[in-house]
């Protein structure tokens, strides 16, 4: 089913026990845009992945990825998104390439094709030189980009990344954001990421979405949301999301201890 909104959801709701984790979340993101999904730790972004991509039932309310409904057409959402996971969710006794193959065929794609997708997403990645060590074996982000390799190994419409630059080094971050940024361009690929980067999302993403505590704060353009912060246009997106999620940080002086400002140091 076409549709021009990549992610539609109604009422998206998540409780773990007593917790709200997701709060009624409203939310639409267009096809082919870059969004980051920004909030302090604990808000609910790794929830709200979850659940747009299958990992996680919704406890109330529902979504459409892709035209279609996470809770009755599940199957033809995880065919139109490809998802690197908070959990990454790597099999330790594989190596990459095996890893790769794997997921590769789970969406169908040949073995020629395989042969020529996989070593161009080790280049990509900075792998091709641990491509035969086991994951089990990789460092914290070595499995991050073989988690990322995964996501894309299927060309998928819609892309959801759980804090995909977070501890991957500076050459495989630039050389992924350009691959993700002609991907929306050339092929109308969507990104729907979360990140605690704020310069990174402030350049990088055309819309973003502030959440806390489980409640969606704000949505829109980082101008628009500068504006709707009362901020100034010089104002950072952190100074928005400082000002959005009402974390001023006071002088505390319950640190003194640690800061030196009681003079004991
Ligand atoms: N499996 C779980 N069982 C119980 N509570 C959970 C579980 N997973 C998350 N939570 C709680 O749900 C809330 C939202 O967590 P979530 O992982 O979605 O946050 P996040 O925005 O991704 O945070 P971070 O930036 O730290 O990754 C938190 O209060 C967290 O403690
Ligand atoms: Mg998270």
């Amino acid at each position: 089913m076409d549709t021009v909104l990549a992610i539609e959801t109604t009422n998206l709701t998540r409780r773990y026990n007593g917790l709200i984790a997701v709060n009624q979340l409203n939310l639409t993101v267009p096809r082919g845009i870059i969004f980051g999904f920004l909030g302090p730790n604990g808000a609910g972004k790794s929830t709200t992945i979850r659940m747009l991509t299958g990992l996680l039932p919704p406890t109330e309310g529902t979504a459409r990825v892709g035209g279609f409904d996470i809770r009755t057409q599940s199957m033809e959402v995880k065919r139109c998104i490809g998802v690197a996971p908070e959990e990454l969710g790597l099999y330790e006794r594989l190596t990459v390439v095996e890893q790769l193959e794997l997921v590769g065929r789970l969406y169908g794609l040949s073995s020629a094709e395989l042969a020529r997708r996989i070593p161009s997403l080790l280049e990509l990645m900075g792998l091709a030189d641990s491509a035969d060590k086991l994951i089990l074996d990789y460092s914290q982000g070595m499995r991050k980009k073989a988690a990322l390799a995964c996501a894309l190994i299927h060309t998928p419409e819609i892309l959801f990344l759980d804090e995909p630059f977070q501890g991957i080094d500076p050459i495989a971050t630039k050389a992924l954001k350009e691959v993700l940024r002609d991907m929306v361009q050339r092929r109308g690929t969507t990104v729907f990421f979360s990140t605690h980067v704020m310069e990174l999302a402030e350049r990088f993403c055309e819309e973003v979405g502030i959440i806390h505590k489980g409640q969606l704060l704000t949505v829109g353009g980082v101008a628009e949301l500068r504006a709707r912060a009362g901020l100034s246009e010089s104002a950072s997106l952190e100074d928005v999301f400082v000002r959005t999620v009402g974390g001023e940080a006071e002088d505390n002086a319950l640190l003194d201890w640690l800061t030196g400002a009681e003079g004991t140091l």
